[in-house]
């Protein structure tokens, strides 16, 4: 398989008044073409940033090291006008609310069409008719008259929808997905997570799909990286995860997933909380939680070791 996108050993810093926060510790991330990666990990892990890290998206407080492949070209070191490009045309992303993207003073139709405007060489008319054919695409009823709409003016769904149309419409070659549907009720989740998928095989997208849900990545992707405390745990197709997980913070993870979907008769959850991430301490950062620690895990850091595709970072396995 070909990468697209390759990232090595980045780490994420926050300078903040209170002192340093450690976001995203050394991790590797390869997304191959055609594939999807669904990025899974608790709230505080690092997933967001660690996607922001992937299109020079982080705040001025943020100091990111590492390095960054697209299609072979290095991200740290393009133009800020190139980063634009790919921005627009090549690395679309799509975020958990749609309200916090899309503009509320503007009509969807301006929302849509400039980025078109901007890059190709045709009038508003036929801007026009393409941003309609996308909402059409997306499954925006009488998408003619909605796309004279406010934001506001649409319900939560058809705003995730005008979102995948805006991400869609310059036929990106990665997507990046942040909790697409979190913020949705289970019906119109369920729709619109298939829709993804029929689009992502239509455009042959390459997908980063971050979720806290397990039973979306069993779904949706066919790899999965597992985050906790800014690092990589473990990383497996879906079937092996799902079947073979040897973290465990991932077993910890699936259990509670199980539970909370009834198919257990008591709800289990992971006892404690992940570690402060204003300092970096030696071990593993799952040592505190872990019920199958062993004396080494307090004192040294597990790194990423891999049996074939399937990688974990873990004590329990040499
Ligand atoms: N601008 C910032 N300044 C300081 N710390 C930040 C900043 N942005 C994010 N962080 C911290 O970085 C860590 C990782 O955040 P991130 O947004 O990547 O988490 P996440 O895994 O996406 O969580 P969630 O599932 O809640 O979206 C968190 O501890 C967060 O508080
Ligand atoms: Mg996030």
């Amino acid at each position: 398989m070909q990468a697209i996108l390759e990232a090595k050993n980045i780490s994420i810093r926050f300078n903040t008044a209170k002192g340093v926060v450690y976001a995203v510790n050394e991790v590797d991330l390869v997304l191959n073409k055609g594939e999807v990666l669904g990025i899974v990990g608790e709230s505080g892990s690092g997933k967001t940033q660690l996607m922001h890290s992937l299109i020079r998206l982080l705040p001025g407080n943020a100091e990111v090291s590492g390095s960054i492949f697209y299609e072979g070209e290095n991200i740290p070191d393009a133009s800020q006008t190139r980063i634009n490009t790919i921005r627009r045309n090549e690395i679309a992303m799509i975020f958990q609310d749609p309200m916090s993207c899309l503009n509320p003073y503007l009509k969807i139709s301006q929302q849509l069409t400039e980025a078109l405007l901007f890059d190709d060489k045709i009038n508003k008319a036929e801007a026009l008719q393409q941003a309609i054919d996308m909402l059409e695409k997306v499954q925006i009823p009488d998408a003619k008259q909605r796309i004279h709409s406010y934001p506001y003016q649409l319900s939560g769904g058809m705003r995730q929808r005008v979102m995948l149309a805006m991400a869609l419409l310059r036929k990106p070659k990665v997507l990046i997905a942040d909790e697409p549907t979190t913020a949705l009720d289970v019906t119109v989740q369920a729709e619109i997570l298939q829709l993804l998928k029929q689009l992502t095989a239509e455009y042959g997208l390459s997908v980063l799909f971050i979720t806290h849900d397990l039973s979306i990545v069993a779904g949706q992707c066919d790899r999965v990286m597992v985050m906790y405390a800014g690092q990589v745990v473990e990383q497996a197709s879906v079937n092996e995860l799902f079947y073979q997980a040897r973290h465990p913070y991932t077993q910890g993870l699936l259990a509670s997933a199980k539970s909370q979907s009834g198919m257990s008769d008591k709800l289990i959850s992971i006892a404690g909380q992940a570690p402060a991430n204003n300092q970096r301490q030696p071990g593993c950062p799952f040592y505190a939680r872990c019920e199958q620690r062993i004396d080494s895990c307090a004192k040294d850091t597990p790194v990423l070791s891999s049996n074939g595709s399937h990688s974990q970072a873990c004590h329990l396995y040499g």
